[in-house]
C-alpha cells in the first residue's frame, strides 16, 4: 500500500461552517476513492495586490535592473540563465560572477537584450545571459547593473548528477499575484524543508486577465517573485495563461510575452521549442511538456518525446519527473477531462518508461492520485476505468498557488477511485529526494504552520523499486 499520512484533519460537520479566517475545520469523507478533505475558510476572491504594494517596488535609481530571475542553463546543472529587465535604456549587459570562496577570481558573461511590443505596451530591455561551466555544488555570487546601482544576488549550483544525490524541489502552480500568492510564496520560503529549486507548473502572472492583457502585470509579477527566483532556479512550464493569443488586438503569435521573458535551455535537450524540454538536476530527470502546443502523432513535441524517453538513464538519474500544465487525472468539476486527449497520447509511454510522478497545475486546488493507468482502453473494448498499475506515475495537481481567479471547490462525486486525496486550498508542494529508492512528497496548505504537512507520501522509485521487488501489486 501507499504509505500515506494526512495530518491536521478531523471529522467535523459542514453545518458548523463559520467564516472565521484561519479557522480550519476538516471534513473527511471516505468514498469510492480516497479522501476528500474540505474545510471552512474565507471564500472571498483574493484580489491582485495593488500596484503600490511593497512586493512590486521598483528598485531605486536610474535604470536599475529589476525582475531578476534565474533558471537552469544547460542539460546537467553546470549552467544558469540569468535574466533581468532595465526600464529606461539597455544599460550594461554584463553579469559578473564568482564562486563564494574565490572572490578574487571574478568572471563575466554577456547577455543578449531584447524588447517586445504587445498591443500598445512596449517592454523594458529584457536581458538573458547564460553562464556556463560552473562548478557543481558551489555557491556563486553574481551582479547585474553597474556602478552604485549594481545589484548582487547568489545561487548554489546543484551537485553533480548521480543516482543517490539528495535534492529538494519545491512545487508551485498557477501563482498569480494576489495576497494569497504572496502567502504561498512566503510559506514556500519559510518551509523548513528548504526547496533548492522550484518546479513551476504553469500560469505565471495572470496578466491576461486584465484588459488588453496589460503586460505591466507581467512586470509586477517579475518584481514580486524576484525575492525567490533571483536566488534559486525556477523550472518553467507554460500554461494557458501564457498563450496571450488575441488576434483582435493584432496579437496572433502565441506565448509572446512568456517566451520573451522566460528563457529555458531547450536546445540542450534537442528540443526545437522552449515550450518542451528536459533537464537533469542531481538525481532527477525532469521533462517539461506543453499542454497547449500540438502533441498529436508526428508533431514536433511528439517526435521529441518519443526520442527523449528512451534515453533517460535511470542509473544516472533514477527519478523521472514530468511537468505539464493541464492534469491527466482530475476529479474536480472545473477543467474535468481537459487533459484527456493528452492522456490518450502519452499515458502509455509514462507507464512504459516508469515515470515516477507527473505534476500539473491548471485546476486551482490540490489533488493526488493513486498509482493507476487507463491504457487498456481502445474504444471498442469497454475497459474505460483506470486500474491499479505499479508502473504508473502518481499524478499530483498543484494548481493552488493563489491567483485572482480563486479556488475551485466543486468536485465530481463520489470521489473516483483514482483520486487518493483532494482538497481545495492554496498551498505548495515539496518533493524531497533522499536517494535512488526513496523520495518524500508533502503538500503544505497556506493556513497551516510552515512545517505542517497537510498531505504526504513516500514515493518508491519506479525503476529501482521494480528491480528490487517484483512481488505484488500491493508493493507500491
Ligand atoms: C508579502 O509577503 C512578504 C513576506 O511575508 C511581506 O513582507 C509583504 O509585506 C507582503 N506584501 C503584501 C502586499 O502582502
Ligand atoms: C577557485 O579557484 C581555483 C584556482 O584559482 C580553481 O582551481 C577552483 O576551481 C576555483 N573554484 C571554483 C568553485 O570556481
Ligand atoms: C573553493 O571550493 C572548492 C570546492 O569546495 C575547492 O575545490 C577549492 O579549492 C576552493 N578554493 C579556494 C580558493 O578555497
Ligand atoms: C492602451 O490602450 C488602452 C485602451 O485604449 C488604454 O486604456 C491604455 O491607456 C493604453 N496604454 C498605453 C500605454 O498607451
Ligand atoms: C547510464 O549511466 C551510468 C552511470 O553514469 C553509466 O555507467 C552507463 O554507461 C550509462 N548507460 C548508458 C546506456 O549510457
Ligand atoms: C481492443 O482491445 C481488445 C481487448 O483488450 C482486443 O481484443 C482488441 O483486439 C483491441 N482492438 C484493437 C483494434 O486493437
Ligand atoms: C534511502 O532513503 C530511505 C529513506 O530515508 C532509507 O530508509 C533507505 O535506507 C535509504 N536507502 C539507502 C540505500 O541508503
Ligand atoms: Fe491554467
Amino acid at each position: 500500500m501507499v504509505v500515506q499520512k494526512s495530518t491536521g484533519m478531523r471529522k467535523a460537520g459542514m453545518s458548523s461552517a463559520g467564516f472565521v479566517l484561519g479557522m480550519l475545520l476538516i471534513v473527511l469523507e471516505v468514498c469510492d476513492g480516497g479522501i476528500t478533505s474540505s474545510y471552512v475558510r474565507n471564500d472571498d476572491l483574493s484580489l491582485d495586490m495593488p500596484l503600490d504594494s511593497d512586493v512590486f517596488q521598483v528598485p531605486p535609481g536610474y535604470n536599475v535592473p529589476q525582475q531578476v530571475h534565474i533558471t537552469q542553463g544547460d542539460h546537467e546543472g553546470k549552467g544558469v540563465i540569468v535574466s533581468w529587465v532595465t526600464p529606461d535604456e539597455p544599460g550594461s549587459s554584463t553579469v559578473i560572477y564568482w564562486a563564494e570562496n574565490n572572490t578574487s577570481l571574478k568572471k563575466s558573461a554577456q547577455a543578449t537584450v531584447l524588447t517586445y511590443k504587445y498591443f500598445n505596451y512596449t517592454s523594458g530591455y529584457i536581458h538573458h545571459c547564460t553562464i556556463d561551466n560552473l562548478e557543481f555544488d558551489t555557491k556563486y555570487y553574481y551582479e547585474v547593473g553597474t556602478g552604485n546601482t549594481a545589484r548582487r544576488f547568489w545561487f548554489v549550483t546543484p551537485p553533480r548528477v548521480g543516482p543517490d544525490v539528495a535534492y529538494t524541489f519545491g512545487l508551485i502552480g498557477d501563482l498569480g499575484q494576489t495576497h494569497d500568492s504572496n502567502d504561498t510564496l512566503t510559506h514556500y520560503e519559510l518551509n523548513p524543508a528548504k526547496g533548492q529549486t522550484l518546479l513551476f507548473v504553469g500560469d505565471l502572472s495572470y496578466a491576461d486577465d486584465y484588459p488588453f492583457h496589460d503586460n505591466n502585470r507581467w512586470d509586477t509579477w517579475g518584481r514580486f517573485i524576484e525575492r525567490n527566483v533571483a536566488y534559486q532556479p525556477w523550472i518553467w512550464t507554460a500554461g494557458n495563461h501564457e498563450i496571450d493569443f488575441v488576434p483582435e488586438l493584432g496579437e496572433s503569435k502565441p506565448f509572446k510575452p512568456y517566451t520573451n521573458r522566460y528563457f529555458v535551455p531547450y536546445e540542450a535537450s534537442g528540443s526545437t521549442s522552449p515550450l518542451w524540454y528536459s533537464i537533469k538536476r542531481a538525481s532527477a530527470y525532469i521533462i517539461v511538456l506543453s499542454s497547449y502546443s500540438a502533441y498529436g502523432k508526428y508533431t514536433p513535441q511528439y517526435k521529441w518525446l518519443e526520442k527523449e524517453l528512451p534515453i533517460v538513464n535511470r542509473t544516472e538519474t533514477p527519478w523521472l519527473i514530468v511537468l505539464m500544465h493541464s492534469p491527466l487525472y482530475n476529479s474536480y468539476v472545473h477543467h474535468y477531462m481537459e487533459g484527456e486527449s493528452f492522456r490518450v497520447m502519452y499515458e502509455e509511454w509514462f507507464v512504459e518508461y516508469e515515470v515516477d510522478v507527473v505534476f500539473a497545475g491548471h485546476v486551482h486546488a490540490y489533488e493526488r492520485s493513486e498509482r493507476i493507468s487507463n491504457v487498456a482502453y481502445n474504444i471498442s473494448n469497454g475497459l474505460c476505468t483506470p486500474n491499479s498499475d505499479r508502473s504508473a506515475p502518481v499524478y499530483i495537481t498543484i494548481g493552488d498557488g493563489g491567483n485572482l481567479e480563486g479556488l475551485v471547490t466543486e468536485m465530481t462525486e463520489p470521489q473516483p477511485s483514482y483520486s487518493a486525496f483532494r482538497e481545495a486550498s492554496f498551498g505548495h508542494g515539496i518533493f524531497d529526494i533522499k536517494n535512488r529508492t526513496h523520495a518524500f512528497f508533502s503538500w503544505h496548505r497556506n493556513q497551516d504552520g510552515y512545517a505542517v504537512e497537510a498531505d504526504s507520501l513516500w514515493l518508491k522509485n519506479r525503476y529501482w523499486n521494480s528491480l528490487e521487488d517484483s512481488s505484488s501489486l500491493a508493493a507500491f
